[in-house]
């Protein structure tokens, strides 16, 4: 690489950290106005509820709804309560997933886990609360809007995304995994419902909301779904690789738990090479948008190349 060429690529990375920052900020702000407050009755569940959607987290999945409406020209503000609702859902998500019946994790966006903090009964209601938080959330936008069509359709692309066909039913093929050897069909199968299924749902949502024609919601889900596994498949190679101060969760935790995993599958060079080439095919696919793609193709290179 040229020092021309090295420093457009440095420049690049600077200006998507902004970006993303701020992006994280706009988001922060919404959600803190969607969720009930501290003092609403009853305290202890709304408490809850904020604890978790305010430890950290990177916000990626808001940020990809926001990014692909962006990109077909819709505004900021028509797009966040969607983006606010797949944080909710994603929130929602991981208390679930660290409960002990789960990955019984004590460790989550560099806090102790929800169970640990409230028990598990109010951690389990926290997850129910706020992911029905978010379906109040499309439905009220869906009825504040003049045509509310495309919300209806958002209503049905998350729920879909998050039931036995997607998000839970990739969580129960997860835990039925652990300990088994699974071929690399049925991985690929169990990581694009778990996780990919959310982010996919995301670009969907946010193509719809921004007005996508078939051709371009086609090319953009097919972006979705490559970036979609490529998460998981890093989250994998983290959980080897990661620092507990980088990932603010604990690492090693899937091999103590005999999970099927990218690195467990292929080795770490082999799964990172899977993780490349799901990049390249998200690349490929953003063509159809051209040059207003470009954050979107940050977006998908941040997510294959971030430390937590
Ligand atoms: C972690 O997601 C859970 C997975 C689906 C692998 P993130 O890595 O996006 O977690 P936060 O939101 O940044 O904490
Ligand atoms: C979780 O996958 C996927 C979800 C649906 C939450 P992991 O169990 O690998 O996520 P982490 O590593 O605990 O964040
Ligand atoms: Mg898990
Ligand atoms: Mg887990
Ligand atoms: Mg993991």
């Amino acid at each position: 690489m040229t020092e021309d060429a090295a420093a457009r690529r440095d420049q690049a990375g600077a200006d998507l950290k902004t970006y993303l920052r701020a992006e994280r900020d706009l988001v922060n702000s919404a959600l803190d106005e969607i969720l009930p407050p501290e003092d609403d009755s009853p305290a202890l569940l709304c408490q809850a509820m904020r604890y978790s959607v305010f430890a950290g987290g990177k916000r990626l999945r808001p940020i990809l709804v926001l990014a692909t409406g962006r990109a077909l020209g819709a505004e900021p503000e028509a797009l966040m309560p969607a983006a606010c609702a797949v944080e909710l859902v994603h929130t929602y998500s991981l208390i679930h997933d660290d409960l002990p019946a789960f990955d019984d994790d004590d460790l989550r966006r560099g806090q102790p886990t929800s169970h640990v903090v409230y028990g598990e009964a109010i951690a389990i209601l926290a997850g129910d609360a706020l992911q029905t938080q978010a379906f109040v959330t499309l439905s009220e936008a869906g009825r504040r809007a003049p045509d509310p069509g495309p919300w209806l359709t958002c209503i049905h692309e998350l729920s879909a995304a998050i039931g036995s066909a997607g998000m839970a039913g990739g969580q129960c093929m997860d835990l039925q995994a652990e300990g088994q050897c699974l071929n690399g069909e049925e991985l690929r199968r169990l990581h694009a419902s778990k996780t990919g299924a959310l982010l996919t749902a995301c670009v969907r949502i946010g193509a719809i909301l921004g007005g996508a024609h078939d051709h371009t919601l086609g090319e953009l889900t097919r972006y979705g779904q490559r970036i979609g596994l490529a998460f998981q498949v890093v989250d994998d190679l983290l959980d080897v690789e990661g620092t507990v101060q980088d990932l603010g969760k604990r690492p090693g935790a899937d091999e103590q738990h005999g999970k099927s995993t990218y690195p467990a599958l292929l080795g770490l060079e082999g799964a990172r090479a899977e993780a490349d080439r799901l990049l390249g095919e998200a690349l490929v696919a953003l063509k159809a948008i051209g040059s207003h793609g470009d954050t979107l193709a940050g977006i998908a290179r941040y997510i294959v190349d971030r430390e937590h």
